[in-house]
């Protein structure tokens, strides 16, 4: 959602920046746009669509240029077009923006009345005329300051000034933003990816920080003016981690890439030997854990399918009540939440907007917040008291894959920790748990192989319109996540249901054209899940299962089978998820949809 990247050095500052914009596409947007200086001037370009559009208006001019700022737009006040995409200019103030300005209809009026002239329907416009406002002959980083005193609402900024060339202003709230410091050049980006094959190191900014780049250095100070000293963290990803590295897709590499995520997610977490969980790893200490009273898992999208699977394992293996809350609904629901429970936010970007919100609302309400989160340095990380960090490596598809199952490996683990310090679980069998987590990337590669045969079921069912996913117990969420790979991906409408659930209303719905997904696993549910089977096939459904290898029973009634390995019931869950990612994704191909970016959709929902 929006991105931004900023340049000063002694590069090609317009080429750096387009290929920033690029690394950013991931985010979600529908235009975008870049301003650069050249002969003491700021010009500007900006196009509806793809950074490749953009790319194509630059391409005859190859601008020579040392300071730029570039955005990739995702529509929030006014539909997409060139009018609208960023940068915006008052004078010679030109910025872009990520972020929302409540109160911009008010500051809008006023600038109106105050003589500035307005030219598209953003909200982000009235920041330009704002700072121009209070620019006067001044600093734009003052200007800037005394801009930002009048707006309400979520923001990060990379702003330049043509009185002052070379300079660049980031500055942030409620919105991401990080600096990047390569050699003599400098990057402001809302995100690593932006930049990272040209730095490694990079100063993450909190709310109310402002980074002033120039030429030659990097100073950060508060809202007030005051200098700041920044940790800088050192990168570890490679910039082939966001590349496609010969897949067709981003999305197929992270589907393959799961038996390392999750190999890299475990990797020195545990000793099996000992049956003991590895707390620093949670950043909590064993008896923080031990007098946890209930605990709250908030998360959006698929990530709360992580915190639906969650509540499962924790409430089977601890035996402490768990409660589930989409975050965008969680503060606005009064919850009972108090010190000594204990708020886990569940976050891939570590950036979402509804997330953060809970997040900062459970803290405020005293109780304790663990971040399970894949993006080192991300809001959402800095501002919990402990962290389990995914290990997933960079997620650029859209569409969410090896961090969801990576999640399902925090929150295992999680379990297992909870349940030795409450003296629910004794170390012998947390040794048989952990000894089957080491075999489940292996048991990955195993239903990877698989694929082609997913493929063939994937060529007869393209053409549906309409998908059921159903499964019953911590395979409901399964079956959800399903569901919404598909409707992500491929556009079809597609639910979940738990299916016991299915006889009291969506079993209206089978027919011969409607194909309809079980998540049919060995396990305690087996045989009720064999009877939901049967009642779709007696009405003529079209019935796809996923099953443990060798069950004959329900391949019989089925009329796609996809196998998968024995597993627990815990892990089983990420075994069923990869045939349902591989089915999105063929669909998806077959059906000609964009798989990676699809319609509408953003990486990270950095708006209310
Ligand atoms: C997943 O495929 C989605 N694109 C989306 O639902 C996502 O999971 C959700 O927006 C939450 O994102 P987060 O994990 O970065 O907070």
């Amino acid at each position: 959602m929006c991105g931004i990247i900023g340049y000063t050095g002694k590069g090609d500052a317009v080429s750096v920046v387009l290929d920033g914009l690029k690394r950013l596409e991931y985010r979600g947007y529908d235009s975008a746009g870049v301003a650069y200086f050249t002969d003491g001037k700021i010009e500007i370009r900006r196009c509806k669509g793809k950074v490749n559009n953009l790319a194509g208006l630059l391409e005859e001019e190859k601008p020579a240029s040392h300071t730029a700022i570039g955005h990739t737009r995702w529509a929030t006040h006014g539909k997409p077009s060139e009018e609208n995409a960023h940068p915006h200019r008052s004078h010679g103030i030109v910025l872009v923006h990520n972020g929302i300005v409540e109160n911009y209809l008010s500051l809008k009026k006023t600038l109106i009345a105050e003589g500035y002239t307005f030219t598209s329907e953003t909200d982000t416009e009235v920041l330009c005329h704002l700072i121009h406002k209070y620019s006067k002959g001044r600093p734009l980083e003052d200007a800037v300051r005394d801009a930002l005193r009048e707006v309400r609402g979520a923001y990060a900024l990379a702003v330049v000034s043509e009185r002052e060339e070379g300079k660049v202003v980031g500055v942030r709230k409620d919105s991401p933003l990080c600096v990047g410091l390569g050699e003599g050049e400098y990057f402001i980006a809302s995100d690593v990816p932006a930049f990272f094959n040209h730095a490694k190191k990079v100063m993450f900014l909190n709310d109310g920080e402002m980074a002033v780049l120039t030429n030659d250095a990097v100073l950060v100070t508060t809202m007030q003016g005051g200098a700041l000293r920044k940790e800088v963290a050192t990168i570890s990803w490679s910039p082939s981690m966001a590349e496609k590295g010969g897949y067709k897709h981003f999305m197929l590499k992270e589907i393959y890439e799961q038996p390392r995520a999750i190999a890299d997610a475990v990797r020195g977490r545990f000793s099996v030997e000992n049956g003991e969980v590895n707390l620093e790893e949670f950043g909590m200490a064993k008896d923080a854990l031990e007098s946890i009273g209930k605990i709250f898992i908030v998360a959006c999208g698929t990530s709360w399918h992580a915190a639906l699977i969650g509540k499962y394992i924790i409430e089977d293996i601890a035996r402490v009540t768990v409660e589930v809350d989409i975050a965008s609904e969680f503060r606005y629901r009064n919850p009972v939440i108090k010190a000594g429970d204990l708020f886990i936010a569940i976050t891939q970007s570590g950036e979402t907007a509804d997330t953060l919100a809970a997040q900062k609302e459970a803290r405020r309400l005293g109780a304790k917040v663990l971040s399970i989160c894949n993006v080192v340095g991300s809001s959402s990380m800095r501002e919990a008291e402990a962290v389990f960090y995914t290990h997933s490596g960079p997620e650029i598809g859209v569409a969410s894959t090896k961090a969801f199952t990576s999640q399902i490996i925090g929150l295992y683990l999680f379990a297992i920790a909870l349940g030795l310090a409450k003296k629910v679980v004794s170390a012998a069998s947390a040794t048989i748990m952990l000894q089957e987590l080491l075999t489940i990337p292996d048991k990955v590669e195993q239903v990877l192989s698989g694929s082609e045969e997913i493929e063939r079921i994937a060529k007869e069912l393209f053409k549906a319109e309409d998908f059921i996913y159903l499964g019953r117990g911590i395979h409901y969420p399964v079956a959800l996540e399903g569901a919404l790979k598909l409707k992500e991906v491929t556009y079809i409408h597609a639910e979940g249901y738990p299916a016991g659930e299915m006889k009291h209303g969506p079993i209206a719905l089978i027919d011969e054209e409607l194909p309809v997904v079980f998540l049919a696993p060995q396990g305690s549910l087996h045989e009720k899940i064999a009877s939901n089977i049967q009642e779709v096939k007696s009405r003529g459904g079209k019935v796809i299962s996923l099953l443990t290898s060798g069950d004959t029973e329900v391949s019989g009634l089925s009329d796609y089978h996809i196998s998968i390995p024995l597993s627990n019931t815990y892990l089983s869950t990420i075994l069923m998820t990869v045939p349902l990612q591989l089915i999105a994704y063929h669909i998806g191909v077959l059906r000609g949809c964009d798989v990676d970016q699809p319609r509408n959709l953003a990486k990270s929902v950095t708006v209310e």
